[in-house]
């Protein structure tokens, strides 16, 4: 969801400002701009589009040269994507690039006609930059400070001022930004992939703090003017990691991952073959004390949540809620001091996850996160963490961090049963060698890729799809379902099994494909009987199924096998596999754009 770049340095500054924003792509975006003080004025050129639109406007035009300036990659929430409504916005005092909501801009806008000031977009960030030129008096800081003390709302702040040719300006609150710390060159940036090429000191800048970047200095400064200081970040992740090493896309860059990244996730939390969550702060006694479990996430986070619902209702029985975190935020949940609320997000950073959280803070219940970005603000703000170790996910479409999602779900499960004395030690080891051979298991499952992208063949001309499931299949179908229609644009639903009957089984005919996942052994029987339901109505069945089963061309027209695990309650890692894949190679054969599917963003900062 947008990405904002800034540099000063010795280097040409353009073409800076668009290879750290090509490594910010994966946030999603609809245009691009920058602005570069060329000869000590601000140039700004942008467009509607994809970066390579922008480089070619450059080409074809004026190329600002320079090495000072900011960048943006826009994500429209005020006005349709356009030249005219892309970063930056303001006038030759002042160059803003904005990543967030202005939730007041109707006032300040009419405050600022009032004072004679003309508007030109549709967004609401060009109140910011009329804003800052209107209280501009030649001290920035003292300015940005007045600013934000003015504006609701979420933002990160790129700024450049005229009057300092050297210097890039930066601010947020509830929006990322990030301050690269470089040798003769310092940057700010939305995410650390952005600065990666160039350094991997960088400084976390915390809500309304005012940062000041020159080629040799950086000063933070709080909203009264005094100093900060702060403690340098270094990323561990190298550039190559964040590259697709030889996929033709990240998304099964990504999938091939899971089971290093599985391993990575689950070693750390397993000591002696048990669940080992105390260096997460996580005890016996501070789980025997909850009374209710909400999990509260959005899009493939909640599916992993669904799962974990599952799991420790079977295992620890007690009681657990799965929320869209959009409703939660609004539904006036009633929370208790004895709940834990359990958000869930692969970026740390979604605006209705983080939301739930302050919530729940603010409702003195404990909160637990389960996050793959370190130091995000969903991270840094619940009372407790485990982060997932997937590495960087640029794919928009979710896999490995819903699998490792899954993973410390289970992890909790496990903890959590054996310290409410719901299942013996033994059982607890049993189930945690289990999960620690998942990963090997997983290696395995990925044989099966050549089978789905037969299946993918055949559905590549589809208009629907249903994906039925019984239990954990079910909660599974969810994620395999949301997977295929956010990058295949086919449209394609989850149901219970057992409730098509109460309706949907009316859109059932021979055009109707219908994917069933039976791998419970308790359920199989019944989800079959579903399956032969569908098929007596012409549906087209791929049954994906533990390897062994047979089945007639009467109950499925193709099948999937993947590989057993002794306990079914861990089926879903297993099986997560080829409902990846079948989703992926459905959006290759029909040539879209896997890795960044159209409207969506991997990284949602607003509601
Ligand atoms: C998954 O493929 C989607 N891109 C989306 O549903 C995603 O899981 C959701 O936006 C939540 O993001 P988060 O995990 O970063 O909070
Ligand atoms: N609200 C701003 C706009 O619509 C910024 C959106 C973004 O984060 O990219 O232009």
């Amino acid at each position: 969801m947008c990405g904002i770049v800034g540099y000063v340095g010795e280097k040409d500054c353009a073409d800076i400002l668009i290879s750290a924003l090509s490594k910010l792509e994966y946030r999603g975006y609809d245009s691009a701009g920058i602005a570069v003080f060329e000869n000590g004025k601000i140039q700004v050129e942008k467009t509607k589009g994809r970066l390579k639109d922008l480089e070619e406007k450059l080409k074809a035009g004026h190329k600002p040269v320079g090495h000072c300036g900011i960048g943006h990659t826009r994500w429209a929430t005020h006005g349709e994507p356009s030249d005219i409504n892309s970063h930056p916005h303001g006038n030759k005092r002042v160059s803003v690039v904005h990543n967030g909501i202005i939730e007041n801009y109707i006032k300040l806008k009419a405050f600022l006609i009032k004072k004679g000031y003309e508007f030109i977009s549709e967004t609401d960030t060009e109140i910011v930059a009329k804003l800052l030129d209107y209280y501009y008096k030649g001290n920035p800081v003292e300015t940005i400070a007045h600013v934000i003390s003015e504006v609701e709302g979420s933002y990160g702040l790129g700024i450049v001022f005229a009057d300092f040719p050297d210097k890039v300006f930066a601010v947020r609150k509830d929006s990322p930004l990030i301050i690269g710390a470089g040798e003769n060159e310092n940057f700010i940036a939305s995410d650390v992939p952005a600065i990666l090429k160039y350094t991997r000191d960088y400084y976390l800048l915390e809500q309304n703090e005012i940062a000041v970047i020159t080629k040799d200095n950086i000063e933070i400064f709080d909203i009264h003017g005094s100093t900060i200081e702060k403690e340098l970040q270094h990323a561990n992740w190298d550039e190559e990691a964040a590259e697709k090493g030889g996929y033709e896309h990240f998304m099964l860059k990504e999938i091939h991952e899971q089971p290093t990244a599985l391993k990575t996730t689950i070693t750390p939390r397993v000591m002696e073959n048990m669940p080992f969550l105390e260096e997460c702060g996580i005890t016996s006694d501070m789980l025997n004390r909850f009374q209710k479990i909400y999990i509260v996430a959005c899009g493939t986070a909640m599916h992993a949540g669904v799962v974990g619902k599952y799991v420790i209702e079977k295992l620890a029985r007690i009681e657990v809620t799965v929320d869209i975190a959009s409703e939660f935020r609004y539904r006036e949940p009633v929370l208790t001091e004895n709940d834990l609320v359990i958000l869930i997000s692969q970026s740390g950073e979604t605006a209705d996850t983080k939301a739930v959280l302050r919530l729940a803070k603010e409702s003195h219940v404990t909160t637990l996160s389960i996050v793959n970005v370190k130091g995000s603000s969903i991270a840094r703000e619940s009372d407790f963490v485990i982060y997932t170790h997937a590495g960087p996910e640029i794919s928009v479409a979710s896999t490995k961090a819903y699998s490792v999602q899954l993973s410390i779900m289970y992890l909790f499960a496990f903890q959590l049963a054996y310290a409410k004395g719901e299942i013996s030690k033994e059982r607890c080891s049993e189930l945690t060698k289990m999960l620690t051979n998942i990963p090997t298991l997983i290696e395995k499952t990925l044989e099966v890729e050549a089978q789905c992208q037969y299946v993918a063949s055949k559905l590549v001309n589809a208009d629907s799809l249903l994906y039925i499931g019984r239990g954990l299949d079910y909660a599974l179908s969810m994620e395999g379902s949301l997977k295929l229609k956010e990058i295949s644009y086919i449209h394609s639903e989850a149901y219970a099994a057992g409730e098509l009957k109460h309706g949907t089984i009316s859109l059932v005919t021979k055009t109707m494909n219908i994917i069933a996942v039976a791998t419970q052994d308790k359920l199989f029987d019944k989800t079959i009987s579903n399956v032969k339901e569908v098929k007596a109505r012409g549906a087209r069945v791929i049954l994906v199924c533990k390897e062994g089963v047979e089945m007639t061309e009467d109950v499925a027209d193709y099948m999937v096998h993947v590989p057993k695990v002794e306990d079914d309650i861990l089926m879903p890692l297993i099986t997560a596999v080829p409902l990846q894949l079948i989703a992926y190679y459905t959006s290759v054969l029909r040539g879209c754009d896997v890795d960044k599917p159209r409207n969506l963003a991997k990284s949602v900062t607003v509601e």
